[in-house]
């Protein structure tokens, strides 16, 4: 599967919804993450985010593993999205930061 990282929260660019060939996103208020039952590992997504947020399984650095059992988690739970949205109104401010997940809305 593919994994959603820190860097989306706050952002939310969603662009990378829109290339998804099997509408795998799922949203929350804050960040959204990719559904490991549905996701092809296509990788088309990865380019397309310009918080560099996604990554394949394999390659999740060290300090974002918790992330893959955090996209796993809310998956069920987030709302499905297909097509791109406007970004969270400060996204740019925020894409970069570290420590994002105190922030995470579920
Ligand atoms: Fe998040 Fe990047 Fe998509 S910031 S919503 S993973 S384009």
């Amino acid at each position: 599967t593919h994994v959603v990282t820190e860097n989306c929260i706050k952002c939310k660019f969603t662009d990378c919804v829109d290339v998804c060939p099997v509408d795998c996103f799922r949203e929350g208020p804050n960040f959204l993450v990719i559904d490991p039952d549905e996701c092809i590992d296509c990788a088309v997504c990865i380019p397309e985010c310009p918080a560099n947020a996604i990554f394949a399984e394999e390659d999740v650095p060290e300090d974002q593993q918790a992330f893959i059992e955090l996209n796993a988690e809310l998956a069920p739970v987030f709302t499905s999205i297909s097509r791109a949205k406007e970004p969270l109104p400060d996204a740019d401010e925020w894409n970069g930061k570290t420590d994002k997940l105190q922030y995470l809305e579920r």
